[in-house]
């Protein structure tokens, strides 16, 4: 039993408000967020685009909390080092983008960064285990990527599940983090399959008070 993290996303947060909406997680105690999820997104990988690497570089200004950027994008190998070498506290690309993940992971870690790597719901988790040995986190998606507010797919409980044991039996050393659908109804199914850290974006930001979601999250989370 250790401590969940928490990240809420801000892709559900107001984006003429960004500075506000992140220091509405940033308070004391456990309303804290342990990391801000950044979701950028180019409309191509997903068929969305929100932001880039100029508005990551004025967030990391505006807090202390550590960013969690989450790339969906093509050629990551050629963007995801200008996220970790502006400060990023964790850079994760797509196993479905990039074209050397291994050498992406290796050039994230030079540059500072954790390296972080998702996959999306259909995406098995048993071909990329060699790959993720080069990781600091995994990051499962548990709804197609591209927008915030869709419904948890339960069936990623198992590949939660298998990383969890390769962790726990000392073959890999990751974070697992899950990402969509994440809300008080589903964090306990999540937290059970062994997940540590939550990225939760309409949970937090469709919220009356978004810190205390972010309090209540933890609270459910605790495993
Ligand atoms: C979706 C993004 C998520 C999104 C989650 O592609 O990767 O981070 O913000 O939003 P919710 O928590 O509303 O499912
Ligand atoms: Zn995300």
């Amino acid at each position: 039993a250790h401590r969940p993290l928490i990240a809420p996303s801000i892709l559900s947060a107001d984006f003429a408000r960004l500075g506000e909406e992140i220091h509405a997680i940033a308070g004391d105690g456990p309303a804290r967020a342990d990391w801000v999820h950044v979701d950028v997104m180019d409309n191509h990988f997903v068929p969305n685009l929100t932001l880039g690497l100029p508005v990551v570089q004025s967030l990391l200004k505006t807090t202390d909390i550590p960013l969690d950027c989450h790339l969906m994008i093509e050629d990551p190998d050629r963007w995801a080092i200008g996220y970790a070498e502006a400060g990023a506290y964790n850079v994760t690309v797509h196993v479905e983008a990039a074209a050397d993940p291994v050498m992406l992971a290796k050039n994230l870690r030079a540059a500072g960064a954790k390296a972080g790597l998702s996959i999306k719901p259909g995406t098995p988790l048993e071909d990329h285990v060699e790959t993720l040995k080069h990781y600091d986190t995994l990051l499962v998606m548990s709804v197609e990527p591209g927008f915030g507010g869709q419904s948890f797919i339960p069936d990623v409980l198992e590949k939660v599940r298998t990383a969890r044991r390769l962790v726990d039996t000392g073959h890999l050393k990751l974070v697992v983090e899950i990402d969509g659908g994440i809300n008080a109804d589903t964090i306990e199914q999540a937290a059970e399959a062994g997940v540590d850290c939550f990225v939760a974006g309409s949970a937090v930001y469709g919220a009356e008070d978004p810190g205390k979601a972010v309090a209540a999250l933890r609270e459910r989370a605790a495993r």
